[in-house]
């Protein structure tokens, strides 16, 4: 009997089509150099442009600090490139426990376990302690990560309204027979807002949930000592059993930890597939991220830049009129609307020298394409006044296209 499946190849290409049609194709853009905040970019056409980054999430401006560096350039003439093993075989070296210890510490929290990437750590927390009868209660804009770890997971997700806790509260109730999770952003990665974390404690103490927290976008950026949202927030590790630092973004190096409470620390370390089946992070990469939590701790500056920066830019942005979302973190995104909007003005920013990615969706829901605008501690108030009049030029430019295609 013939055979006759699906074809693949076609299948991919229809996907091509649909999002050449919606102006929804996704390229990567090869960066050549980068100093600080500028960066030479290779043009698809060939060339190359220097820009000045507005869309990474170097918020604190440590991942070219001399400090974090030379560190890396110490461990790996010791320790060589990689960590050559599974955290549990032997790819768990003195570096990888202190920087374990040194979060913990800066958190004020039991115990931190480090895995090799955000994703990974979301992946690892859901897989770990939810199984198919479980529920885990999410916020309907959280972090693509802790969807697909949900799923993983295999148990029932529940999404609420965004920063909706009685619609939280209402999932919750709606299943009060089994073991549920409440989880959220703590500052969502395309809006820049802050979860309304205390009172999603209350609720999820009295529902006796547990509450898991990513903290990506808000540790080294807000809080004492840049502890994060958590911290801002007034709540301790009961309140917060668990927690997640990423360390690619603020922290400019790579991979993550999950802090909290040690009986699921612990649990995690043993139990969780995405850190026992995967190679350990590389010790360099682990020494990097060790020196930047240490001048996160200290440079309160690098914070209190980032607040002026941020004010700054809303100031002049709503002086023009862009349209900004309730945001106080380096996180600004301009809305546009639709997808060919947003890669017109990201187009037009890059002519005048700016890079400013446009997010379209699925990362943000359909309808709501946006400028992600990020600030880092390392941008000058001069660079961020002339990104909000290049913004306002770029929208002009996008709604009148004639004389954009004649410029
Ligand atoms: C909210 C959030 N969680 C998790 C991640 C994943 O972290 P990582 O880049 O370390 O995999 C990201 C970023 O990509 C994020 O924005």
């Amino acid at each position: 009997m013939a055979v006759e499946r699906p074809d693949l190849h076609a299948r991919v290409a229809t996907r091509r089509e649909q999002r050449e049609a919606e102006s929804g194709r996704r390229l990567r853009r090869e960066v050549l150099r980068r100093d600080g905040v500028r960066c030479e970019v290779a043009n698809p056409e060939g060339g190359s442009r220097t820009l000045l980054n507005f869309c990474s999430n170097d918020y604190l401006g440590l991942s070219q600090h001399f400090a974090v560096v030379s560190a890396l350039q110490d461990a790996a003439a010791r320790d060589g490139a990689g960590s050559t093993g599974s955290q549990l075989v032997c790819g768990h070296h003195a570096v990888h426990a202190e920087l374990e210890r040194e979060v913990a510490d800066w958190l004020e929290v039991p115990r931190a376990l480090l895995f090799d990437s955000g994703y990974a750590a979301n992946l690892a927390v859901l897989q770990a302690l939810l199984g198919d009868d479980d529920l885990c209660v999410q916020d309907r804009l959280n972090h693509a990560s802790l969807i697909d770890a949900a799923r993983l997971a295999g148990c029932r997700l529940r999404r609420y309204p965004h920063a909706d806790v009685e619609g939280a509260l209402r999932q919750l109730r709606s299943m009060a027979e089994c073991a549920a999770m409440v989880v959220t952003d703590g500052v969502f990665s395309m809006d820049g807002d802050l979860a309304p974390l205390r009172e999603l404690a209350i609720a999820a103490r009295v529902q006796q949930a547990l509450l898991y927290v990513d903290d990506a976008h808000g540790i080294g950026v807000l809080g004492a000592e840049g502890r994060g949202s958590v911290a801002a927030a007034g709540l301790d590790p009961v309140a917060v059993p668990l927690r997640l630092v990423t360390l690619g973004k603020a922290l400019g190096s790579h991979g993550a930890l999950v802090a909290g409470e040690p009986d699921l620390v612990d649990h995690l370390a043993e139990t969780a597939r995405p850190l026992l089946y995967t190679t350990a992070l590389p010790p360099p990469v682990v020494a990097a991220a060790l020196a930047a939590v240490r001048l996160a701790r200290r440079d309160h500056w690098r914070r209190e830049r980032l607040q002026e920066l941020t004010a700054r830019f809303r100031a002049r942005a709503e002086r023009h009129g862009l349209q900004l979302m309730p945001s106080d973190t380096p996180i600004q995104p301009v809305l546009c609307g639709s997808n060919a909007n947003a890669l017109a003005m990201s187009a037009s920013l890059e002519r005048d020298g700016y890079w400013v990615a446009a997010i379209r969706p699925p990362t943000v829901p359909e309808g709501q394409a946006r400028l992600r605008v990020t600030f880092t501690a390392a941008h000058e108030p001069a660079q961020v006044d002339a990104l909000a009049d290049a913004l306002a030029v770029a929208r002009d430019r996008a709604a009148d296209p004639l004389p954009n295609r004649m410029a």
